[in-house]
């Protein structure tokens, strides 16, 4: 069997948590925080075919801040805008770097 990486764990966690604040947020709802260190995204071990390319460099801080800034009560852009600015940098990165996800992540949008 094939063992999951550190960063498909890491990518997995991210999915559920995006999913359960989608959830809050359509409840109008105050969603919860990141669990996760989004900082290892920085150093945990991919699987074989991944790797930081220039592409995933240039989404990453991106992403990280777009995340962020969901859960920051003192931001004044609404906050469905900024959760689906985050999903869509799950997106920009994915389109080139992992593209089978894409299906799926592309549900976490709030229409
Ligand atoms: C900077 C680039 C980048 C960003 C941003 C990113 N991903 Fe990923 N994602 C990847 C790469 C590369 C992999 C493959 C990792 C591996 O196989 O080790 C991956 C894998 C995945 C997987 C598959 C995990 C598995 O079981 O194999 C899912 C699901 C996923 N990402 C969801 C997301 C979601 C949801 C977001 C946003 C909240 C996100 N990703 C943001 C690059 C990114």
């Amino acid at each position: 069997m094939h063992q999951p990486s550190e960063m498909a764990n890491l990518m997995n966690g991210m999915y559920a948590y995006n999913l359960q604040i989608k959830q809050q947020i359509m409840n109008g709802e105050i969603p919860a925080s990141m669990p996760l260190d989004l900082m290892k995204l920085h150093s945990a071990e991919m699987s074989n075919s991944h790797a930081r390319t220039p592409v995933w460099n240039s989404f990453v801080n991106v992403f990280i801040e777009s995340q962020q800034a969901v859960t920051d009560t003192l931001s004044n852009v609404e906050l469905k805008e900024r959760y689906n600015a985050t999903i869509n940098n799950c997106l920009a990165c994915h389109k080139t770097e992992c593209t089978g996800p894409i299906p799926k992540i592309r549900k976490l949008l709030i229409q």
